[in-house]
């Protein structure tokens, strides 16, 4: 991926930022050795600002969308209380048994409930009211994945939305996910129901507040 700081400086962040558990480590490099598309692995920043917002609101149900080999999955996990559960889903059966093989080894895995099936779907049978939602599944889906999930977040609930920024290309924004990622950013800029603020950490975290 293009880095929308420079190279130096985001290592610089990365390396003064805390460490993830040794298994992340391990499920990253080996994502980025044997996985094809492995860019599409959350950084280090970005997993443990997950966890972190997790832990500072003491999140107990969460909703993950788009989980390929489980990284992000995990790092939610870890934030949410020890009675905490994560539904997470992919459509890939092959990146499913990737994470579910780490999520076995981990000692939040027990926490992780994989669907492997559409997001849409994976909405649909939500029934708790969610605390926390990460959506980091095909762009062009973003708009009808916050519509579809935003009534089922309680007040106070937190959503964060990966590659906000897509690489900088919304600032110009010609092919179709970096249209339908703009579209979404002015969206949720003018959505009375929430409030938001983008973060430049790696490709732009949305980072949504429910009112
Ligand atoms: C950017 S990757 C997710 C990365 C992951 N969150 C992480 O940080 O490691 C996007 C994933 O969304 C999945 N995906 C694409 N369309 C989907 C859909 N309609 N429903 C569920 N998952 C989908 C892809 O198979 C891919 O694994």
């Amino acid at each position: 991926m293009r880095f929308l700081l420079n190279e130096e400086i985001e290592g610089y962040a990365e390396r003064h930022t805390s460490g993830e558990p040794a298994l992340l480590a391990e499920l990253s490099a080996f994502t980025w050795q044997e996985m094809h598309s492995p860019q599409m692995i959350s950084s280090r920043c970005s997993g443990r600002l997950l966890t972190s917002l997790c832990q500072i609101m003491g999140a107990r149900f969460a909703l993950e969308i788009g989980m390929f080999t489980g990284y992000s999955a995990l790092s939610i996990a870890e934030g949410l209380l020890p009675e905490g559960k994560l539904i997470t889903c992919d459509i890939s059966s092959e990146f499913a048994k990737t994470a579910q093989g780490y999520f076995e080894q981990s000692p939040v895995g027990h926490k992780i409930d994989v669907r492997i099936q559409d997001a849409r779907k994976t909405i649909e049978e939500i029934t708790h009211e969610l605390d926390f939602v990460f959506i980091d599944a095909d762009k062009v889906s973003y708009q009808a994945y916050y519509s579809a999930v935003l009534p089922k977040v309680r007040r106070g609930g937190v959503l964060v939305v990966d590659n906000c920024l897509w690489s900088g290309k919304v600032l110009h924004p010609r092919d179709a996910d970096s249209l339908a990622i703009s579209e979404f950013n002015s969206f949720v800029a003018r959505d009375e129901r929430v409030s938001n603020v983008m973060l430049t950490v790696r490709d732009g975290l949305n980072l949504i507040i429910k009112k």
